[in-house]
């Protein structure tokens, strides 16, 4: 029985260090080295290549390396029987709400507007405690976002498929987008992405957000309508965004996003996994296959997520 670790444009060498330290005894290939396809029973991926895994005929797992499994879901050819799974981390948690705590101090106070303006203007700037900041999707990543908000004593609420309860944030499920979407000052899009959820940050959405608002996207490219964002930032209705996904990575060199003095990038460093931190649950899991036992941090595959 073995391991294929399978990244594409990513290098495998610290996830191969990794499980061969902590499980000794796995025999681990990494694609696209020449394998027995035959002995493969859990494979560890990101960005496979399409239809690749019909070709696993004793297949049984395919886990990301990543908390995000739209890479995974997206190829209609893996078998109904093979099992997906993600990452669930604090530490991941803990980094995408720095990141976002950090966006948001900087859109407040100007940061990036005044660093090497070379212009002597002092802007005005709104406080934490005035600011009314809305995550759509209060997962994990989402909720800990949340938690993080609330405790700098900003103004918080989420959006999600069913209600949450969480102290300090309120609440909106499904239908309640309107409702959610009318009082922010800033909105934070933490959905995994699924058929439901593809191209949700568009002209629609924007519309229905106060004149002014910012917008910051850590979730995935596909989530936004790119040409609708340039159309309401250029038009003031919001007043910039931050984008740290982008539905061609890296962002190409002629996009129009560079450019563009209120659109702020970063290049997919939100929340990036350590390997280190996060193989004792692909081991645990390995290892819970093996004995036929149930696995943790699977995917609902009729969701997406
Ligand atoms: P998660 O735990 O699966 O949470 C997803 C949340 O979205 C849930 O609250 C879910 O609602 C809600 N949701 C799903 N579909 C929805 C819909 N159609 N309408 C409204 N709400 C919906 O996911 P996560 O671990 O927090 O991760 C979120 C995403 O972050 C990942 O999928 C990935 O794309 C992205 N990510 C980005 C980075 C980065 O560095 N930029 C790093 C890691 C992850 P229910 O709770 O009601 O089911
Ligand atoms: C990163 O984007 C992830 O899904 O972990």
């Amino acid at each position: 029985m073995s391991v294929l670790v399978i990244s594409p444009g990513r290098n495998p060498e610290k996830w191969v260090n990794e499980l061969k330290n902590q499980h000794p005894g796995m025999n681990v290939f990494v694609y696209p080295e020449e394998h027995d396809k035959e002995e493969v029973e859990y494979a560890i991926a990101w960005k496979h290549p399409r239809g690749i895994f019909k070709n696993y005929p004793n297949l049984k797992v395919v886990a990301s390396m990543g908390a995000g499994v739209d890479h995974i879901t997206s190829d209609p050819e893996i078998p109904e029987h093979v099992k997906i799974t993600r990452i669930v981390d604090g530490q991941l948690r803990e980094d995408m709400g720095d990141f976002v705590l950090a966006l948001i101090l900087n859109h407040l106070r100007n940061l990036s507007l005044h660093h090497n303006s070379r212009e002597w203007k002092p802007k005005s700037y709104i406080r934490i405690k005035d600011t009314r900041v809305g995550i759509m999707g209060l997962g994990v990543l989402g909720s800990g976002v949340a938690e993080k908000l609330v405790k700098n004593d900003f103004q918080v609420s989420g959006w999600s498929r069913s209600k949450k309860e969480l102290e300090g944030v309120k609440s909106y499920e499904l239908d309640e987008l309107e409702d959610f979407l009318e009082n922010l000052d800033v909105l934070v899009c933490l959905l995994p992405l699924t058929p439901d959820t593809e191209n949700i940050l568009n002209s629609d959405l924007f519309e229905k957000l106060p004149e002014g608002a910012f917008l910051i996207n850590v979730a995935r490219g596909e989530h936004l309508v790119e040409q609708d964002l340039l159309n309401y930032v250029n038009s003031g209705h919001l007043s910039g965004a931050a984008l740290d996904v982008f539905r061609k990575e890296p962002l190409p060199e002629d996009h129009p996003f560079w450019e563009n003095p209120k659109i702020y990038i970063t290049p997919h460093i939100a929340s990036v996994t350590d390997p280190k931190e996060v193989v004792p649950q692909i081991v645990d899991n390995y290892e819970r296959m093996t004995e036929g036992e149930e696995l943790h941090n699977v995917v609902r595959r009729e969701k997406g997520y």
